[in-house]
């Protein structure tokens, strides 16, 4: 019986993935900041231990606590929507520590069993927007954008020892906790001279629906996990997949990259 580590199983994506692993006969640690026993059903096969991705100690005995894992599952997160004249660098550290930081910490700190046992899977939840740019995302976009930049790195570095690394990419959900969790940070992030182009903004989000579910997410975590030939970058939600094939349907003349004669010349 395999057994799968989730960080951030208080709400949302996270919980949802528990539930599905259990339902499947997995043994789940299910980690929480603030560990619940009454959110997930009742199982031999659950556990809920204290884990907060930016602390170090937390981290070392959620570790030692859950024993040896089969998968780690680095879904905490926070979000944050502004404009970036009115973010403060605390808050820009805040989200950087715990989507980024967070992250890396937790993948160091199960890394030695993996590397021994020559098997392990790491999987990491960014988001869609790493795939499009929208507006007033910029540290979200960079702290996420960041964890795919490590996982495409790492997972060369730790193929020699048989462990994957794979990204799962939600879109837009409306049924977890995320934007309530936002809020905070998000108190002063539109000033005066942003006020207008954020109001057009929130209208588009206004109109666009929200296309993934948590269920969606759930089970691309499963296929990340069983099977070990899908890609590294594995879209959740109808909104993600729409934006991944439009990705990889993007015309090679597209103006994303310069052309090597367009760099000689600004050279
Ligand atoms: N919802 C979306 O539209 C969306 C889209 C793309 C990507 N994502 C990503 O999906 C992941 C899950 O988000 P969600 O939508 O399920 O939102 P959520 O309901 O707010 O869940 C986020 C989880 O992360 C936990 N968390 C926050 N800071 C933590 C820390 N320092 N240590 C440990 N856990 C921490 C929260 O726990 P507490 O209860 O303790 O705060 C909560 O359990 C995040 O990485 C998010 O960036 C979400």
């Amino acid at each position: 019986m395999k057994t799968v580590l989730i960080t951030g199983c208080s709400s949302g994506f996270g919980l949802e993935t528990a539930r599905y692993f259990l339902d499947r006969d997995w043994k789940v640690v299910a980690t929480m900041r603030s560990p619940r026993e009454d959110l997930l059903p009742r199982s031999e096969r659950l556990r809920v231990l204290a884990l907060d991705v930016t602390n170090p100690d937390s981290i070392r005995q959620a570790v030692e606590a859950a024993g040896p894992i089969d998968v780690l599952v680095n879904n905490a997160g926070i979000g944050m929507l502004g404009a970036l004249e009115g973010t403060s660098m605390e808050t820009a550290r805040e989200v950087f520590e715990t989507n980024t930081l967070g992250t890396i910490a937790v993948t160091q700190a199960v890394l030695p069993q993996f590397r021994q046992r020559k098997a392990g899977v790491i999987v990491n939840v960014t988001s869609s927007v790493t795939l499009k740019p929208l507006p007033l995302l910029s540290v979200y976009t960079a702290s996420k954008a960041a964890v795919t930049a490590f996982t495409e790195s790492l997972a060369l570095e730790l193929q020699q020892f048989n462990v994957r690394m794979r990204l799962v990419i939600p879109g837009r959900a409306s049924e977890t906790r995320f934007v309530e969790n936002a809020q905070p940070r998000m108190q002063s992030g539109i000033p005066e001279a942003y006020a207008e182009f954020a109001q057009s903004v929130f209208a588009r989000m206004g109109q666009s629906s929200a296309g993934t579910r948590a269920l969606d997410l759930a089970a691309a975590v499963w296929r990340a996990a069983n099977d070990p030939s899908c890609p590294v970058r594995i879209a959740a939600g109808a909104d993600a997949v729409a934006l991944a094939e439009s990705c990889l349907t993007q015309s090679p003349t597209s103006n994303r990259f310069a052309a090597p004669s367009a760099l000689e010349t600004v050279a």
